[in-house]
């Protein structure tokens, strides 16, 4: 999360003072609307449509590409619940694809878990770390499957210069209070596709009109959800946009500095590969065993707050994934089939994810610290 200070709270107090709160009351020149405008601005994209969570961004996407019960949907073994959910409540079956060094999806992985129930292939960006977005895009046009990319945790981040999110057929993004900019919660689609705009309009509208003063969906309506957002959400990511790539470039200081310090000082230690260096805004390094880090790290009392080996993003803690269980057995049938049967996220379906997480530190600093006392901190912190 950037800098929040007086403009978002003018533009809060505007959107109450107007009394203007939802979509249709704020208009063609809402909040809303002008920073749906801004986010496809920015990223390059013909359409983008702000929802209530990156969660409803993720649902919209697999929607508008018709995933369904019976499909399979390959996504990232490294990431947050939310996005194995997407396809599992949709009655799809998630299917895992190991990362690699990178800590993004392995192309080598993705590839050998195509099959002919694979419909989608939801790659994640995590913690601001770009996808091999060449070799995906490579295999899933040579296979003729979508890319949805969950650019949730990279809004704005880039791969050989062009934004996360931009790649595939649609990108997600959340706005949450730990994302790089926030209205709290929230979350947006970006596409250039109208149809497939279109049917995230409907899914996140009760499948009716949208935005009235907007061109009219034409496609014919299907039943929706409410994943609506509001003028104050607007309001909010039209002050935080501005802040987005200032923010990102003082990662990428920090992760510039980083780098030097360690490749100068501190050639026993291994850095974590990086898909696109020129744009890295995070920084990572790489212990040859989990056992390697465990004693290097004996004494480190912060040790656990830096590795993500017990945490939300390790696919074997993920209770209704693993359990394999919505509210009604009867409503992902797939789960439960002989064929969804065969799959329950242990750890062998993923086992090179959980090696690299073990050995694996993710470094994370705030934007507004100066790159010198980042690596200072991190001098002290790596034995
Ligand atoms: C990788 C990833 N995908 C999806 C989401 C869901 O976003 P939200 O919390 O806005 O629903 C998150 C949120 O933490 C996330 O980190």
């Amino acid at each position: 999360m950037f800098d929040i200070g007086d403009e978002e709270i003018a533009a809060i107090a505007d959107t109450l003072h107007k009394k203007l709160l939802t979509r249709f009351q704020g208009g063609k020149d809402g909040y809303l609307a002008r920073a749906e405008r801004a986010i496809a601005e920015k990223m390059g994209s013909k359409y983008c449509l702000m929802v209530n969570s990156g969660t409803s961004a993720l649902s919209c996407a697999l929607v508008a590409l018709g995933i369904g019960p019976g499909d399979e949907v390959l996504v990232s073994a490294y990431t947050w619940i939310a996005t194995p959910l997407a396809p599992m409540l949709l009655g799809a079956l998630p299917k895992l694809v190991e990362v690699d060094e990178t800590l993004t999806m392995d192309s080598i992985d993705l590839e050998k878990k195509i099959s002919s129930r694979t419909k989608a292939i939801l790659c994640v960006h995590m913690a601001n770390l770009p996808c091999n977005m060449d070799a995906i895009m490579r295999i899933a046009n040579a296979h003729g499957i979508p890319v949805v990319e969950d650019a949730c945790q990279a809004v704005g981040g880039l791969y050989k210069g062009k934004r996360l999110g931009t790649f595939g057929k649609i990108g997600c993004y959340s706005l949450n209070a730990y994302k790089n900019i926030t209205c709290g919660e929230g979350g947006a689609i970006v596409t250039d596709d109208p149809e497939l705009y279109d049917r995230c309009r409907l899914w996140h509208d009760c499948g009716t009109f949208v935005q009235e003063y907007d061109a009219p969906v034409k496609i014919p309506h299907f039943a929706g959800n409410d994943f609506r957002a509001s003028e104050l959400q607007g309001a909010m990511i039209c002050v935080q946009l501005p802040k987005l790539d200032v923010g990102l470039e003082a990662l990428r200081a920090k992760s510039r500095a980083l780098r030097e310090y360690f490749q100068s000082e501190r050639p026993d230690i291994g850095i974590m590969p990086h898909n696109d260096p020129e744009s890295q805004a995070n920084f990572g390094i790489q212990y040859p065993t989990r056992e390697a880090l465990l004693e290097a790290h004996k004494r480190n009392e912060n040790l656990n707050a830096l590795l993500d080996t017990a945490g939300r993003h390790i696919f074997t803690n993920w209770v209704p994934l693993v359990e394999r269980r919505t509210y009604r057995d009867d409503i992902n049938p797939f789960l439960n089939s002989p064929h969804g049967n065969e799959y329950h996220y242990n750890p062998e379906d993923a086992p090179r994810t959980l090696e690299l997480l073990g050995r694996t530190m993710t470094f994370f600093f705030p934007w507004d610290q100066d790159p010198k006392d980042t690596v200072e901190f991190y001098k002290n912190f790596v034995p």
